[in-house]
């Protein structure tokens, strides 16, 4: 295909398209992002959006900046360099009291101020946005105040940021960039290392070096200040204007009047509490709250002390920590085994609902904390959710020594092992450890057993008849039917739920049985490859050959020593007897084997985004193939089920608008291994 770099070579039908695809573009993207109203269908936008991108590319003297296009950003490596901001960018000025506040603004009111305007305080990172002629030049971080790092073409990704203005204009707009509570749950999920909070990852974001990576985290912005020549006298009116212009304003803020309150305060109190109490249904985080003088010419006259301006002041919240005290330290132990300390505190509310167990995750944890048994502790909810102490504030008189691991499990007394950072009770038959296998066994995730949830199997372990997983396959339902709570129909599911499980194929039972490390993959990976049954696994280890299966590309030597020690297990190999005994198939079918392998027969898959499991990706194109299926390079209409990984962009947003089912790397594994029918397969977002 020829190109065209001359401008001039340019044929003016095609500029004349490309400009008013760029508008049609531009005006839904606004009406998709801002006003939640697009006045086209999602095919429409996939197909005028194809058409740009495919002429820019046969013409590149048509590429410009300000193209919709460039908001999927690039892979070019970028640096940031410095920039001088044409403003001072100022910090605000803060106070933690309404006693504080009322006095800033009696004392304001005094020096003429008549009209404030409240807005919230964007908990995220400040960004400058410089336009020229109506054209986003420059956007910038807020630096020192004085120079900051040039990050625009990661700015450029932001789609509610209007690249051009309908109007020439020039100067800076400020504002902040931050991200939704609900996407960085989801986000952060996926990261090895997680983020403390919001703001930590949309800061981090806005610094990655690839673009690309920057378009895939829905960040977004909400402008508060605007330096335009032109601009009007009241910052109430240039908000509005900014929300004209296109911008994203945050539509929470308010204009008060204070010759028309009765009484200012009052007036005040009231928005303050009503923020207090709405803040925790936001779904973006504030940390406070902001008081400015509406009135620009009024702003100029009352200046400036040092770094912040006299007519804005911030009312901080209190960030939300609670103070508690150490009762008690437990230990739980998981069904592998690992220890993890649990502080017990009085309970304190945080953050909205009450705190009272607090995870330690392990010794070196609590000897960084330098924790001992009732000191009084500083409680939080990092990332807003989960419970942490943060630091000691107060040692418990006689400062107790800082609180150790027992060297024996509570439970079943066997000596703890240390494995890296966390301590291991040992013992395969620690009640601790087979309770965890059970629930683990039972749970959505592994055998899938309808009527076995949590609750029912401590229920039943209460009564004596459910201490290990083989104990599930004879259960005396004519005494558990007159369990208060537990009527026939209870039963009925129950014992059809546990009959169900025992056809699961045996890979399903494989990584059901709660062997660390051995998850579908690993049972898949050993089936294939010439261990069709548990009693192959078996021999190898008797005959002290396991190291056979580091044979096995994708098997590592910790999987092979978890796979000794385990399956030499007497007691192991007990619990595997007893469900044998109950009807549990050990190995695989020649038949079981052929429906899997066509389990994605009549299904084109497309495969985008990062894995784990699936390094390089192919990999997983070449699982979908050998299952039978196809594989489509980019989501198009003849594309069935998209396989979403970590940091999925573009691809996924289309496969959402076209319908198609989308599964994440383990619902995949799952469906490959046929643990799951693809019928089943949830449309969740990864
Ligand atoms: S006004 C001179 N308004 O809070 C104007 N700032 O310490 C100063 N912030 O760096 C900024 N929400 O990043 C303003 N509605 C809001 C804000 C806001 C968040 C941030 C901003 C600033 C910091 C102040």
């Amino acid at each position: 295909m020829s190109t065209f770099n001359d401008t001039s070579a340019i044929p003016a039908s095609i500029r004349t398209e490309a400009e008013s695809l760029r508008t049609d573009i531009t005006r839904y993207q606004k009406e998709y992002y801002l006003d939640g109203r697009p006045s086209m269908s999602d095919q429409e936008f996939d197909r005028i959006f194809d058409r740009l991108l495919t002429l820019e590319s046969q013409y590149p003297g048509l590429q410009d900046p300000t193209s919709p296009t460039h908001r999927v950003g690039s892979d070019l490596s970028s640096e940031f360099p410095e920039v001088h901001h044409t403003i001072p960018v100022l910090s605000l000025d803060k106070v933690y009291s309404q006693e504080e506040l009322g006095a800033w603004i009696r004392k304001l009111r005094a020096q003429g101020a008549k009209d404030f305007v409240l807005e919230e305080k964007l908990d995220g990172a400040s960004v400058v946005l410089y336009y020229q002629d109506g054209v986003l030049e420059k956007g910038v971080t807020r630096g020192n105040g004085e120079v900051g790092n040039d990050i625009t073409t990661n700015i450029r990704t932001l789609r509610t940021i209007p690249l051009t203005l309908p109007e020439k204009l020039t100067g800076p707009v400020r504002g902040e960039v931050f991200l939704g509570k609900k996407d960085f749950q989801k986000i952060n999920q996926t990261l090895e290392v997680p983020y403390a909070n919001p703001r930590n990852l949309a800061a981090g974001t806005l610094r990655r070096i690839k673009s690309r990576e920057v378009a895939q985290v829905p960040l977004q912005i909400f402008v508060y200040e605007s330096f335009f020549p032109g601009d009007s006298d009241s910052h109430w009116q240039n908000l509005a204007h900014l929300k004209v212009l296109g911008f994203p304003t945050n539509p929470r803020t308010q204009l008060l009047t204070l010759a028309e309150a009765d009484d200012a305060e009052q007036a005040l109190g009231k928005f303050v509490a009503h923020e207090t109490q709405t803040r925790a249904s936001l779904d973006y985080e504030i940390d406070g709250l902001v008081f400015k003088v509406d009135h620009l010419g009024l702003r100029e006259s009352l200046g400036y002390t040092g770094h912040h301006p006299r007519w804005a002041m911030a009312y901080k919240f209190e960030s939300p920590q609670g103070i508690s005290r150490v009762l008690a330290i437990d230990v739980q132990i998981g069904r592998t085994g690992r220890v993890t300390p649990v502080a017990r505190i009085e309970p304190v509310e945080v953050g909205g609902s009450t705190i009272s167990n607090v995870t330690l995750h392990n010794q070196d944890y609590i000897d960084g904390l330098e924790l001992s048994l009732g000191d009084t502790v500083a409680v939080s909810r990092r990332g807003d959710v989960i419970p942490a102490i943060e630091s000691v504030l107060e040692k418990a008189p006689n400062t107790p020594p800082v609180w150790r691991m027992a060297e024996s499990c509570p439970t079943c007394h066997s000596p703890l092992v240390k494995n890296g950072a966390h301590h291991f009770c040992p013992n395969f038959s620690c009640p601790d450890r087979e309770l965890g296998r059970l629930i683990f066994f039972a749970g959505r995730d592994q055998m899938d057993i309808e009527g076995l949830g949590s609750e029912t199997i401590e229920t039943l372990r209460d009564q004596g008849w459910l201490r290990d997983i083989p104990d599930a396959y004879d259960l005396p339902y004519d005494k558990i039917v007159q369990l208060p709570g537990f009527g026939q129909k209870k039963v009925d599911i129950l014992s059809r739920g546990i009959e169900d499980s025992k056809n699961r194929p045996y890979r399903q039972i494989l990584a059901s049985l709660g062997v660390p490390d051995l998850g579908p993959k690993v049972a898949e990976l050993l089936i294939e490859n010439g261990y069709p049954a548990i009693a192959d696994l078996f021999a190898l280890v008797d005959q002290g050959k396991t190291e056979e299966l580091l044979e096995i590309k994708g098997l590592g030597a910790k999987i092979v020593a978890r796979i000794s020690a385990t399956f030499g297990d007497d007691q192991f190999r007990g619990l595997v007897g007893r469900l044998e005994a109950a009807g549990l198939k050990f190995f695989e079918t020649p038949r079981e084997k052929v429906q899997i392998q066509g389990v994605f027969s009549g299904q084109t898959w497309c495969v985008t985004g990062s894995f784990e499991k699936f390094k390089p990706r192919d990999r997983a194109m070449e699982l979908v193939r050998s299952r039978g299926g196809q594989v489509t390079s980019d989501v198009t209409s003849k594309t069935t089920h998209l396989l979403a990984g970590e940091k999925a962009g573009s691809k996924l947003t289309k496969a959402e608008k076209l319908g198609l089912t989308i599964v994440n790397e383990a619902e995949f594994l799952a469906l490959s291994s046929g643990l799951e029918s693809t019928d089943d397969a949830t449309k969740d977002e990864v």
